[in-house]
């Protein structure tokens, strides 16, 4: 079974993280923290990453060719994957070994915007990609507040109907 680094960027609930944690677990993999050098809040991140400025990360501790795959674990925000985290792609200069991406978040990829986002921070296409919306998770009604404030748990996900769709996933990545 190949190495893999599981990288995470989580900021609106911590979504993203139970997530990450979660497969890192179930995978046995090292976990990547991407965190911001300063501290701000969602509104500020989702300007950002919006405006495609700031949110410089802290330098990360691993180095992501010490493995056989990389995992990206992030939201959507704003129709893109976060700014911090396509920093932390472009901190590695191309030099990443296969890149997969998953994300808990509103809805299904309704673009490509944020596949093309990780081709150009990464230098490659990401080999698999899964997103888990979160009306998938749980009985939510789809309005944005409601998505918005949704608070993510591991038994919902392992609960969930997408728990499936999430381990077969995990099992490709090689
Ligand atoms: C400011 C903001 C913008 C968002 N934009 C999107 C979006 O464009 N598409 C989407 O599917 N979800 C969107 N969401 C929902 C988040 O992806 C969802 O809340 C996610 O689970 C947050 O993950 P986190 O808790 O790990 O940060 C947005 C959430 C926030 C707070």
């Amino acid at each position: 079974m190949g190495k893999i680094l599981i990288s995470y960027y989580s900021k609106n609930k911590g979504n993203n993280e139970i997530l990450a944690k979660l497969v890192s677990t179930l995978k046995s993999s090292d976990l990547e923290r991407i965190e911001t050098k300063k501290n701000k809040g969602i509104g500020s991140i989702a300007l950002s990453s919006l405006i495609g400025i700031g949110s410089k990360i802290k330098p990360p501790k691993h180095n992501p060719m010490d493995y056989d795959a990389l995992l990206l674990v992030s939201p959507i925000y704003m129709g893109n994957i976060p700014l911090p985290a396509i920093n932390y792609l472009k901190f590695f200069n191309r030099k990443v070994p296969k890149v997969y991406f998953l994300s808990l978040c509103g809805s299904e990829l309704t673009t490509n915007k944020p596949v093309m986002s990780i081709k150009k921070a990464a230098g490659k296409t990401p080999e698999k990609v899964l997103v888990l919306p979160i009306k998938n998770l749980c009985d939510i009604r789809e309005n944005p507040k409601d998505i918005m404030n949704f608070r993510a748990s591991e038994q919902i996900i392992r609960d969930s109907k997408e728990f499936t769709r999430l381990r077969d996933f995990i099992d490709t990545i090689k």
